[in-house]
């Protein structure tokens, strides 16, 4: 695909390759006896029923829309909020309209410099968090941008560096990506920061995208949306979300993608080339936000056994290190003796489902996510510290 004109030569290829770790999950929870690897504080499972057990009973709010409840809970209007397919479809849009907006012709097209016209120099540049959750940086790619990395430090606990966007941009910078919290670690960037990055990446010419699927892994909550932090509402600053993680609720498949109105306006013409989120997800989705105290109260009280049963698994496993987040339930780990696959293939072997850290740029490490019903997931550690017990025999 050519966007542009040819004066401008700005060519972005569009294909759409296997994602790894997508493929590679796929199918792998329900086959898992101890799931280790989701963080869908999933409420509602084993149930096969049509309405989601936690919505069954709850009455239907009046005279709301859906797009009204998000625009409250984030405090924008509503002209900066477009309901999506869940976060991986808002996460494409905004990847559409952010690559759109990027490559717009210029009203003085015919005086462009073309004197770079190398196909890589032209494409414009999306720099992806690393290490970084896979989808992020393929659905650029498969857009046509040329897609660039930026260090998270392991170091210094996965944090977000601002100077890092400054110094890996081009003159065809784009966008930058970065998940709150952190996936894989599980840091969480207050918002001070988030608002240097999108400083720093405004700088560079381009947005900052801000995944905040995990946002609201926090306990206590805050006064922000969902009881968590948010970079909704500052400039050139464009966030995602879903009811897939904090509220369990993925079957739903419903989203949102937040933003300045003219990124909206593009992603909601790009939306017009896929599939609408179906009317009767909608409606759920709006009687789970109005009882969303309820929903976040229950999500938070297992939230925070699950941190507490991940913390103390981890204080009983000298081979491991890593840090696990105040307040988040997922993590990701080193084994002394072992690297992330070794660790994993291991697992899987007694039924443990746990990630390698190979499918988030970092091999020698896993991602290790308590998402279940407490009991299920201490049952869970069991398995698997005996798992760790036979590797370091
Ligand atoms: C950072 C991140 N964004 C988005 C998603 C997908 O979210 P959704 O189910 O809402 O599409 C995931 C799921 O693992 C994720 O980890």
């Amino acid at each position: 695909m050519t966007y542009g004109t040819d004066c401008e030569a700005v060519l972005m290829t569009t294909t759409f390759p296997a994602i790894p770790y997508l493929e590679w999950i796929s199918g792998r929870a329900s086959e898992a006896t101890h799931d280790l690897a989701t963080s869908d504080l999933n409420v509602a499972r084993h149930d096969d029923s049509v309405v989601p057990p936690v919505l069954a009973d709850l009455a239907d709010p009046e005279d709301e829309t859906l797009v009204g409840q998000l625009a409250s809970r984030y405090d924008v209007p509503e002209s900066s909020v477009l309901v999506t397919a869940g976060a991986s479809h808002a996460n494409f849009l905004a990847a559409s309209a952010l690559l759109d907006l990027a490559t717009e012709v210029p009203d003085d097209a015919d005086d462009a410099d073309d004197s770079d016209n190398s196909v890589d120099s032209a494409r414009p540049q999306v720099l992806v968090e690393k290490p970084g959750y896979q989808p992020l940086l393929a659905t650029p790619e498969a857009l046509g941008a040329r897609v660039d990395r930026f260090v998270r430090p392991p170091e210094f606990d996965y944090e977000l560096e601002p100077s890092r966007i400054d110094g890996a941009a081009t003159d065809s910078f784009a966008y930058a990506i970065v998940t709150n919290r952190h996936n894989p670690s599980g840091e969480l960037t207050p918002r001070a920061e988030l608002a240097e990055v999108a400083d720093s990446a405004a700088e560079a010419g381009g947005y900052l995208l801000v995944d905040e699927v995990y946002a609201p892994y926090i306990d206590p909550a805050t006064d922000g949306p969902f009881g968590g932090v948010t970079a909704a509402g500052m400039p050139k600053t464009v966030i995602t979300g879903s009811l897939t993680k904090f509220y369990g609720l993925g079957g739903l498949r419903v989203g949102w993608l937040i933003g300045p109105e003219a990124v909206i306006e593009r992603a909601r013409s790009a939306s017009m080339y896929l599939p609408s989120v179906a009317t009767p997800s909608t409606k759920l989705a709006q009687r789970a936000l109005h009882h969303g105290d309820q929903i976040e109260a229950a999500a938070r009280d297992q939230l925070s056994t699950n941190h507490e049963l991940l913390a103390s698994f981890l204080a009983g496993q000298p081979s491991l290190s890593g840090r696990i987040h105040a307040g988040g339930s997922f993590a990701f780990f080193e084994h002394d003796d072992c690297d992330g696959d070794e660790v994993a293939d291991a697992a899987w072997d007694q039924g443990v489902l746990v990630v390698p850290g190979r499918f988030f740029d970092l091999p020698d490490a896993f991602r290790i996510s308590l998402g279940g019903d407490p009991g299920e997931m201490a049952t869970a550690l069991d398995v698997f510290g005996d798992v760790l017990d036979e590797l370091t025999a």
